[in-house]
């Protein structure tokens, strides 16, 4: 594919800032402080050695960026030219829609090599059967990165709620609807499969986006 045609692609179909000024800019993006705060606080919390899955990867941005962590990374996305462009970065990154991660045998292969990690940035929103994904996985922590329920803005204005949390169904494991109107509903819609959880953005009541760990097991450090 061409590059312009990877790149508008890209621009419809991933559109975040990071992705942009990936695929933009000739400088080095990938070094930490081009990336947004979220990717941040995602390659800080995560150790060296881990290994990863990045659900609806995009263009790859931050799995390049924990590659460089000595993670093995690998990811997938619904968009082919997200995927091209990810791969042609050298990443594992395979087409593939996360509502089918059970029965479409690549993805069934990408999780049965029990990543320790899965992280949802900037995609949980679009995906009808995350919960069960959240209720499958086998390992030790999912990262979720996404609008923050609980920004102020978004709380005082009841006319300036993310769209995206109003219309977006969340079943918690028994199927009850939860409505995510603050970020104590999605923590707890994310413990009710069984994680306990903690919010990785410092002052989240000031932030527009917010990321969030949920653990598996809370003995076992990451
Ligand atoms: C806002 S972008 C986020 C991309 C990347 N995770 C990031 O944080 O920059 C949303 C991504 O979700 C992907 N996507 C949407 N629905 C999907 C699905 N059902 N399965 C896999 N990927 C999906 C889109 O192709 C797009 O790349």
């Amino acid at each position: 594919m061409d590059p312009a045609e990877i790149l508008m692609v890209e621009e419809d179909m991933v559109g975040s800032y990071a992705d942009h000024v990936a695929a933009t800019s000739t400088r080095d993006v990938y070094v930490n402080e081009h990336l947004h705060s979220g990717f941040r606080d995602i390659l800080e919390d995560i150790r060296p050695g881990k290994s990863i899955v990045d659900i609806a990867c995009g263009s790859g941005t931050l799995l390049q960026a924990l590659s460089k962590k000595e993670c093995t990374v690998a990811g997938f996305d619904l968009s082919p030219g997200a995927v091209e462009m990810s791969r042609s970065k050298g990443l594992d990154v395979v087409q593939g829609n996360a509502d089918q991660f059970d029965t479409d045998p690549i993805l069934v292969e990408l999780f049965a090599r029990n990543p320790d990690i899965i992280i949802f940035s900037k995609c949980l929103v679009y995906l009808a059967r995350k919960s069960d994904i959240f209720r499958s996985f086998k390992g030790d922590s999912i990262y979720v990165y996404q609008s923050n329920p609980g920004y102020w803005r978004r709380r005082l204005f009841a006319n300036n709620r993310d769209i995206l949390f109003d219309e977006v169904i969340y079943r918690s494991s028994q199927e009850k609807i939860i409505s995510i109107d603050d970020l104590g509903s999605l923590r707890r819609w994310g413990e009710s499969f069984g994680y306990t959880s903690c919010v990785l953005t410092s002052w989240p009541i000031l932030k527009k986006n917010v990321v969030v760990r949920f653990d598996r097991d809370t003995y076992r450090k990451l």
